[in-house]
């Protein structure tokens, strides 16, 4: 680590006691080097999409072949998009790895988004029962979310991510400089999964957020590092608590009930941040109605997301419409659909223990009225 980078320590269940770092700075490619020189490996798989092969991971094979002359060195790539996050894809990088003579002793270095990290993460999990690998996330959602926690898996025809893992990556290096190259429009995509988590636990940062919006969407990189590090913290904490299997992980859904009803219904169209936005201002409405959340609190979300997201989207769907896919979720259980409910910002009911709450669809159908 050098003076530069921000150091957060992962502790979670399944490292069994072990810690991994996540890195943010810009010299992470020395992190990197020292982390594999220390294991026993031999090979060295970069993985991306046909994106980051172009921007990124060319120059980084190129790197890592002149500063590691006794390892073999390849790169391996599958075309961008969520519709190539498959089993398919996964048994291809497999196969050319087996063709590379990889074993054991091969080290797995994910760069890209979240696609990636997924496909990524569950090729290093499955290949020869599992080999180490680390996250180099290249969007904001994936610096925030999706490289943090050690999900990985994919899509398959009956649904997303319904095959995969928990299995931890070595460590993860977040370099915001990769944001440079990202459209806007990712970019608000990440900000609205670190805003979610500002709003269910942290007014502060919220507030942070709002008042450097511009700052934000200029790749400020200390206001950008400040976010993605709180962000993290967050996520890790809630995952951790989780530990104890109280549930405290449905956290992290605020706004996903609806926002994964809208997001189907766009046939994935709109991007899932952008979803998740219209789902906060829709639950966080049904907090107000039910008497949680102060009306104050619910303007000022109303006004932040308003920003991030057309509102108007939100009619190009019908309520009706709406309130049946969130019946039809995969996290519905006995036919109850489950919202996180706000009470201020920064703060989240805990009800009886309980962090997810059913809600009378009645109050559901006038929060969508009232937005519309
Ligand atoms: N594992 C988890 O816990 C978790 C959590 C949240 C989301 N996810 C998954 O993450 C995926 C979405 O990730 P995403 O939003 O990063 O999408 P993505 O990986 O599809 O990336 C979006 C697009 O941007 C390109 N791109 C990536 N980095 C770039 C950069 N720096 N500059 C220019 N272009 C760049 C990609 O090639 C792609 O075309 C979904 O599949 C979702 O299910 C996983
Ligand atoms: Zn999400």
């Amino acid at each position: 680590m050098t003076k530069k980078q921000i150091k957060l320590k992962i502790k979670l269940p399944d490292t069994r006691g072990q810690e991994y770092d996540v890195l943010i700075g810009k010299d992470w490619l020395g992190s990197l080097l020292k982390l594999i020189k220390k294991q026993d490996i031999s090979n060295i798989v970069i993985v991306t999409d046909n994106n980051i092969e172009k921007l990124y991971a060319n120059k980084l094979l190129h790197s890592l072949k002149g500063k590691l002359g006794a390892y073999n060195v390849r790169l391996i790539i599958f075309p961008a998009d969520e519709k190539n996050k498959n089993q398919n894809t996964v048994a291809k990088l497999q196969e050319e790895m087996f063709k590379y003579k990889c074993g054991r002793d091969t080290f797995v270095v994910s760069i890209g988004g979240g696609v990636v990290g997924d496909v990524a993460g569950y090729t290093a999990a499955t290949y020869m029962r599992g080999i180490p690998y680390v996250q180099v996330p290249t969007t904001l959602l994936a610096m925030v979310d999706s490289s943090i926690g050690g999900k990985t898996g994919v899509n398959t025809k009956y649904g997303k991510n319904l095959v995969g893992s928990f299995y931890q990556p070595q460590a993860v290096y977040v370099d915001v400089e990769f944001l440079k190259k990202l459209s806007q429009r990712h970019l608000i995509n990440g900000l609205v999964e670190a805003v979610k988590m500002f709003v269910t636990h942290d007014r502060e940062m919220f507030q942070f957020v709002v008042n450097n919006y511009n700052k934000i969407l200029d790749l400020d990189k200390k206001v950008l590092e400040k976010i993605i590090k709180r962000a993290i913290e967050i996520n890790i904490e809630i995952i951790r608590q989780d530990e104890k299997e109280n549930g405290e992980r449905g956290l992290l859904n605020f706004g996903h009930t609806i926002g994964h009803a809208i997001e189907k219904l766009s046939g994935y169209k709109i991007l899932h941040g952008e979803a998740v936005a219209l789902g906060i201002l829709v639950e966080a409405k049904v907090a107000e109605l039910l008497g949680k959340l102060p009306h104050k609190a619910f303007v000022e979300i109303e006004s932040f997301f308003c920003e991030l997201v057309d509102i108007k989207k939100l009619k190009s769907y019908s309520i009706q419409s709406i309130l049946k896919e969130t019946k039809l979720d995969k996290k519905v259980r006995a036919g109850e659909v489950k919202y996180v409910l706000v009470k201020n910002l920064g703060r989240v009911c805990r009800q009886g223990g309980k962090f997810v709450h059913t809600v009378d669809e009645k109050i559901v159908k006038q929060a969508l009225t009232l937005l519309r």
